[in-house]
């Protein structure tokens, strides 16, 4: 197989946004307990923060953390988290039947917030509560004194407030498993007023509506256009959630997941342009992609315990990621940064424990997933500007999206430092890809660096006793000659290049 790519600093896409590299912590199996939280464990910190995860967390490179929840924050009750935490009670969690002990709520997470570097994105209960509760957190969190919960939240001993920006208007309310699932009527109407309502407490903060929980919904489409007719002078952002596994063995589909991706944020940004046109409004509304990873939600790990089952901190979602999956996340994040005009921000979900990067050992280490190593190597690399490419890619069959290119890239230039990076997958099952590069309008340029993760075997997984022996790997065959870059890239393989 041979790929031609011709890149040119004049096709720009927009520019990279650090947001792009969001992740997300719900109270959700063992990410908040046992993952960033564990009081006692060798590396927590005095206010129980597990020093070795948050090591991990700067290495990922996470720009924003999306919190609590998730189909968690469709029953939350989040004053139950604030405040001495032996007065804190102990709730049924009913989204994965679980016991919520709120040892761990809105300050402790705002301090780990602090600690490690992220921005914060808040979501509101729409599921069991509504406009009144989302105003009192709001005025926990970024009023700043002299009203009922601005001075609990001082009393709890923060002085400043938060001033939190990005702020999700609940969770996934399309979805009939969610607590207070609603119709697209029911929900555009909540949000609409919850939004205009919290914009009087404070106008400075950034909204997001739910979109869809995935293309493949009934109400797709229709949803989006019925929740931003009624919300559109009101938010910021319409939210996108997508999952991928490989399915019945079919890897070729699995590797043009970002296919699905691409499509899903064309339809939403068409939707969204389409309400502006009827209601004849200037400003555009853009896309948190606040939920996307891998995950094989049959497998048992996803099925949460049943009767009178109502554990703390419970085994769940844990999957064990291989090669395969880890180029498709990494194609997906090529897809996230192709879109960048559109796509404003996005979070992997999740980022410990629960289909995460990041795993820990209960009272052990903490180690990492393959999925990792594409993420990092991205949000580390990708700065500047996002390139449209043209490229000429042979293709594959696929059973669920046709013919698709195998070659999946994109390119990042920063016109401060000069540096051009490349981010490729090669979905090729079988095949490798002789990559040819046309460096036109960058005239000089050498390889700085090269990686690629691969293996004979895609299905390699990392796990806490080895995470280290499949890692990204220098691509020694990445060459530049007369303004021509040169790569090979082996099948079911996800490379950076940084010129
Ligand atoms: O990330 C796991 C779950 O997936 C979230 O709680 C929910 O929003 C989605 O369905």
């Amino acid at each position: 197989h041979a790929a031609t790519v011709t890149v040119d600093p004049a096709f720009v896409v927009g520019p990279v946004r650090r947001r792009t590299f969001g992740t997300f912590v719900e109270h959700l199996g063992r990410c908040v307990y046992t993952g960033i939280y564990e009081p006692g464990h060798e590396t927590a910190d005095a206010d129980g923060f597990r020093g070795d995860v948050l090591e991990l967390t700067r290495e990922l490179g996470v720009s924003t953390v999306r919190y609590p929840g998730g189909n968690f924050v469709s029953g939350y009750r989040w004053e139950d988290a604030v405040g001495p935490v032996d007065q804190r009670p102990r709730r049924l969690d009913l989204a994965w039947h679980s016991t919520e002990p709120n040892t761990f709520g809105v300050d402790e997470f705002m301090k780990w917030a602090q600690r490690s570097g992220v921005e914060p994105m808040m979501a509101v209960n729409l599921g069991t509560r509504g406009i009144q509760e989302a105003l009192d957190l709001l005025e926990y969190c970024n009023v700043p004194g002299g009203s009922f919960w601005a001075d609990q939240r001082r009393a709890n001993g923060v002085e400043d407030p938060y001033r939190i920006r990005m702020w999700c208007l609940g969770n996934e309310m399309d979805g009939p498993w969610q607590i207070g699932h609603k119709t697209a009527q029911e929900y555009a109407r909540v949000a609409a007023e919850t939004a205009r309502a919290m914009r009087m407490v404070d106008p400075e903060i950034e909204l997001v509506a739910c979109g869809s929980s995935s293309s493949s919904m009934p109400t797709f489409g229709e949803w989006e256009r019925a929740v931003l007719t009624e919300t559109y002078e009101h938010v910021d952002y319409v939210s996108a959630h997508a999952y991928y596994f490989e399915e019945d063995g079919d890897l070729a589909s699995f590797l043009a997941s970002s296919v699905d991706m691409d499509n899903f944020v064309a339809a939403v940004a068409a939707t969204a342009d389409q309400v502006r046109a009827a209601r004849k409004l200037d400003k555009r509304i853009h896309i948190s992609f606040d939920e996307w990873n891998v995950w094989y939600q049959q497998r048992a790990e996803s099925q949460p315990p049943k009767g009178d089952d109502w554990p703390v901190a419970p085994v769940l979602l844990e999957d064990k990621y291989n090669v395969a999956d880890a180029v498709v996340v990494g194609s997906l994040l090529i897809s996230l940064l192709r879109n960048t005009d559109r796509v404003h921000a996005a979070s992997l979900a999740q980022l410990v424990n629960v289909i995460a990067p990041i795993m820990t050992e209960p009272g052990g280490p903490a180690w990492k997933q393959t999925v990792f190593h594409p993420f990092a190597l991205t949000s580390a690399q990708a700065k500047g500007e996002v390139l449209r490419l043209a490229v000429e890619s042979p293709v594959q069959e696929t059973a669920k999206f046709g013919e698709v290119p195998v070659l999946d890239s994109v390119a990042t230039h920063d016109p401060e430092t000069g540096d051009l990076v490349l981010f490729a997958v090669n979905r090729s099952v079988t095949e490798a890809i002789a990559l040819d590069v046309d460096l036109r309008g960058f005239p000089g340029l050498r390889v700085a660096e090269a990686v690629t993760l691969a293996n004979p075997d895609h299905t390699w997984q990392a796990t806490a006793a080895d995470s280290t022996s499949v890692a990204p790997q220098p691509n020694t065959s990445a060459k530049v000659a007369d303004d021509r870059a040169r790569a090979e890239l082996p099948p079911v393989s996800w490379s950076m290049v940084r010129l």
